[in-house]
């Protein structure tokens, strides 16, 4: 095989409470590329389409992953990308993700998988170097591997997969502005309270039972964050109304996507998120704001060959 295609999905990183270490890929959203092997060695971005993005190798997202996973391979080519861009830059649902996760996804398959996904992880998160000025995992995690994930550790890198339940269902909003990961992490505390602290990972560690249990209402009550929200939601235009109206019309918790602007929420069963959709939707038709919104099922494989 020398040439593949495939979907690159969104992704919700953080899911509340979970800064940096909690991330879900989506369904209903995704990017899409074409890779394929050239016997010129490096990385070419030969076409981007759907967004603004540079195409020189070390300026793009995916062409620093790649380079990443050439860096450890004994292969002695290069790569050709053309990239299909659905995802908006600075949406907050893994864009820059979607693109490096993608790019090492599809280089390993046409290799023949000389790499495990969580080596492939790693190759990821230096394209999200270059995008955020961080090396995060919380979007090319589950971006690779599917479904929800754990970054336990970034250092060693330590991806734990955790099951999604059947019913468990995403409907997401984008109010039509840009917000860049790297300047909603500069507006950041770098100091929290114990007590902060005691309530977050606690709250950690019930959505994460709660998702390997399928107890929905344990997921709900732990979809807090009382540490990032309060500071981040201040650049979301009436992030508390959306907020609280998709909790009115049955979401099961709702908060920021990733670094934002994004807003999302999970419900139980796609007529509850559907209805939460409708609710989101008129909070920002009210006020005049432009949005782009998707109810997704949570994507167990990630990122897919497509025919
Ligand atoms: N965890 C990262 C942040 C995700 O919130 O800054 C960015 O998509």
């Amino acid at each position: 095989m020398n040439e593949i295609k495939i979907f690159c999905p969104a992704t919700i990183a953080n899911v509340s409470c979970g800064f940096d270490v909690l991330g879900v890929a989506l369904d209903a959203v995704g990017d899409e590329m074409t890779v394929r092997k050239t016997p010129e060695k490096g990385i070419r971005i030969t076409k981007l389409e759907g967004q603004d993005l540079p195409t020189a190798t070390l300026k793009n997202v995916a062409g620093v992953a790649g380079l990443a996973l050439l860096e450890k391979s004994d292969y002695d080519g290069g790569f050709e990308m053309e990239i299909y861009k659905k995802i908006k830059a600075g949406s907050g649902i893994g864009s820059s993700a979607a693109s490096s996760a993608g790019a090492v996804w599809a280089m390993n398959e046409l290799l023949g998988k000389p790499f495990t996904t969580q080596e492939l992880v790693k190759f990821a998160m230096e394209g999200e170097r270059l995008a955020s000025g961080v090396a995060h995992a919380d979007n090319v995690a589950p971006a690779l591997f599917g479904g929800f994930t754990l970054v336990r550790s970034c250092a060693p890198l330590d991806i734990i997969p955790i099951p999604s339940p059947r019913e468990l269902y995403a409907t997401i909003i984008h109010p039509q502005i840009e917000v860049k990961t790297s300047d909603s992490r500069k507006i950041l505390k770098t100091n929290i309270t114990l007590k902060e602290g005691i309530q977050q990972w606690g709250n950690v560690g019930g959505l994460v039972a709660g998702l390997f249990t399928d107890d929905y209402e344990l997921i709900g009550r732990s979809l807090v964050d009382h540490i990032v929200e309060p500071i981040r939601s201040i650049l979301i235009p009436a992030f508390d109304k959306v907020k609280s109206k998709a909790v009115a019309s049955g979401a099961l918790g709702c908060g920021i996507s990733g670094s934002g602007p994004s807003i999302f929420a999970f419900s139980k069963g796609e007529e509850i998120a559907e209805k939460v959709a409708q609710a989101m939707r008129e909070v920002y038709q009210n006020i005049g704001i432009d949005y782009e919104i998707h109810v997704s099922k949570i994507n167990p494989l990630g990122i897919k060959i497509l025919e």
